[in-house]
């Protein structure tokens, strides 16, 4: 099955996880827009929720879709929250950034009391590390992290946009993409990484996940946290 038929299916699962009344994380990235259509459509047909979007594209989405939108200054808490990933362990832990959202992505993680993540069946590892953890960086230390980064071993490359510029975030930072190679123990890469004057977020997301959501085949595969 194509991966893009998979992300309709997964998303298609993360439906009933959306309920009445609820706060709602909206997650970036092409599995996470498929769930926001679906949101869209449940809204259309009387659903009530509150949308909180992790990034300026899923906010428009979700605005042209007629998703009633909130935000931190009017809730703290937020009931669920749908998102992608680039990679998943067997633990769980992720990577996510490929879209470059994770800063927002992790913050509304944070606040979420479920976090669910839809994917295709390309996402599962044993272990992270396939995908480059990408490292959202402030520009004035760009060049001294990726220093520090690649002395702990992995090969750091700037994001760029299409034209050769470096690709700006959503608050305007950097993004150092870093291939590792395996990554046997994510809790103490990303608190290596977190403790870097200038890093702003990285996308190793550590014991966040509530459930994963894999789609394979036409089936949808749950992985639950210590499950
Ligand atoms: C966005 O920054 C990412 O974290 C995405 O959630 C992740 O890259 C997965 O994206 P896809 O669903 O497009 O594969």
């Amino acid at each position: 099955m194509a991966n893009d038929a998979e992300k309709e299916v997964a998303a298609q699962a993360s439906v009933k996880y959306v309920k009445d009344g609820q706060i709602v994380g909206l997650g970036t990235g092409s599995t996470a827009t498929v769930a926001i259509r679906l949101i869209g459509e449940r809204v259309r047909a009387g659903l009530k929720i509150r949308g909180i979007p992790t990034s300026i594209a899923s906010r428009d989405l979700a605005s042209q879709l007629g998703i009633p939108l909130t935000n931190f200054e009017e809730v703290q808490e937020i009931d669920v929250t749908i998102d992608g990933a680039d990679e998943f362990d067997p633990a769980l832990n992720l990577i996510k950034g490929g879209g470059g959202a994770m800063l927002r992505e992790k913050i509304v993680a944070s606040a979420s009391r479920q976090l669910v993540i839809v994917t295709d069946s390309s996402k599962q590892v044993r272990m992270l590390g396939k995908f480059p953890v990408p490292v959202e960086v402030i520009g004035f230390a760009e060049r001294l992290i990726a220093k520090k980064i690649s002395d702990l071993g992995a090969k750091v490359v700037q994001r760029q946009d299409g034209s050769g510029r470096p690709y700006l975030t959503d608050e305007k930072h950097h993004i150092l993409d870093c291939h590792f190679g395996q990554i046997p123990d994510p809790a103490a890469l990303g608190r290596t990484l977190s403790e870097m004057p200038g890093v702003v977020e990285h996308g190793l997301f550590v014991g966040m996940t509530s459930v994963v959501l894999m789609a394979k085949a036409g089936d949808v595969e749950e992985f639950r946290r210590g499950g």
